[in-house]
């Protein structure tokens, strides 16, 4: 059996991936290794805990003499790598968090990699992940292309292209066979409430404020997660080696409208008259350095893997707010503990 590692698949983006990969590649052992910090949730990956070819193991990526005798035990011939620090305004009060996790954690993978495969990577591969995040901010006009220039702005999109960087560096000075790609916002099931869409669902829910950033007008390109780990399954097989690739969703919403949508849907998934939950909206203090527009190209992925999402933005958000509906106990167990002093810290 292929042994493939999966990093931070008990996070978000991760737990879809790894469901994914374990329930249809029976030929492969899936091990995913996550640290469970506040983001990281077992309960996310539950209905696959007991398959036969997953193993589950908690450790933490910034320690080098573990990821490196993990990697000397079990050979894995496959890395996708989604653990890392994700939320920007995080980054924005403790950034040494993210270099911690971001660029030393990266840089232990890639290394362990390298030692172990000792230059004869035939058949391996090395899968990182990353944001669109990286390229900066765009004008009203334009597209993040594969080729546009780095320009990260918040120490989260820092972080995120250092470690970029250097998987492409390891690609070119030791011939280590990587793929690489860049998406846009996701959104669906899992994600932890503390980003827009999941953060004002379960604020609808409770009937408490939405506070939008500035004046709500900045724009995002939304993808449904779902849509994403299938893109990730597509590069991580049939990917170029040494490539990039754009993901995104083609869909390109300012804050401001999203989140009257989102009220919308709401208003009539919970029974409420229709404009209630448009009342919650607070305009509060802007993000510092907040980005004003982020839009993806995916035409790359989309000619050459032909990969592109299969759900429109109404349909994947109606999917996220009916799993927030009825996952009551999951957004209860996250927004227990700690997520309140956060949240206090955050917005009060
Ligand atoms: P997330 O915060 O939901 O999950 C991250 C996971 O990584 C968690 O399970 C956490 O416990 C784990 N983790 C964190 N630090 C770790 C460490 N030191 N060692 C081991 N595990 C650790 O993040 P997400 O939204 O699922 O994002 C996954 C990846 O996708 C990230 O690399 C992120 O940069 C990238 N990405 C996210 C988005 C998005 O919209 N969420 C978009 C594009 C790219
Ligand atoms: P977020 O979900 O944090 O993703 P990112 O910053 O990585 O794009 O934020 C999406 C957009 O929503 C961004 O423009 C910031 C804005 N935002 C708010 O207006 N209020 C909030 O409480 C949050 C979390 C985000």
């Amino acid at each position: 059996m292929k042994k493939i590692l999966i990093t931070g698949g008990a996070g978000f983006i991760g737990s879809h991936v790894v469901r994914r990969f374990v329930k249809k590649y029976p030929q492969y052992h899936i091990f995913n290794l996550d640290v469970l910090t506040y983001a990281g949730n077992l309960e996310n990956i539950s209905d696959i805990e007991n398959e036969l070819n997953y193993t589950f193991i908690k450790g933490d990526i910034v320690d080098a003499a573990f990821v490196d005798s993990l990697f000397s035990e079990h050979q894995f011939e496959g890395v996708v790598h989604l653990a890392a620090e994700s939320h920007v305004d995080r980054s924005i009060t403790d950034p040494m968090a993210f270099v911690k996790t971001n660029v030393i954690g990266t840089m232990n993978l890639l290394n362990a990699f390298k030692t172990i495969w000792k230059g004869d990577f035939d058949g391996k591969r090395f899968y990182h992940i990353s944001t669109d995040e990286v390229y900066g901010s765009l004008g009203a006009e334009g597209l993040f292309t594969e080729t546009t220039a780095y320009d990260p702005n918040s120490p989260y999109s820092a972080s995120k292209a250092s470690s970029d960087h250097f998987v492409r560096a390891y690609g070119e000075t030791y011939g280590m066979p990587y793929v690489l790609t860049n998406c846009s916002n996701n959104y669906g099931p899992n994600h932890f409430p503390e980003k827009l869409i999941p953060l004002f669902i379960n604020n609808i829910i409770n009937n408490k404020p939405l506070p939008v950033y500035g004046d709500g007008n900045y724009t995002r390109d939304w993808l449904f997660v779902e849509d994403h780990a299938v893109a990730i399954d597509l590069v991580f097989h049939d990917g170029e080696n040494h490539e990039t690739y754009n993901i995104g969703g083609f869909n390109e919403w300012k804050n401001i409208d999203l989140v009257k949508l989102l009220c919308r849907i709401m208003d009539e998934k919970l029974g409420r008259v229709n404009g209630t939950s448009v009342k919650l909206i607070t305009y509060v203090k802007d993000r510092p350095g907040h980005d004003l527009r982020y839009a993806i190209d995916a035409s790359k992925i989309n000619t050459t893997l032909g990969w592109k999402p299969s759900v429109t933005f109404e349909q994947g958000l109606e999917k996220t707010i009916d799993w927030y509906l009825s996952n009551e106990e999951w957004l209860h167990n996250v927004t227990s503990g700690d997520y309140q002093n956060y949240y206090d810290k955050q917005y009060n």
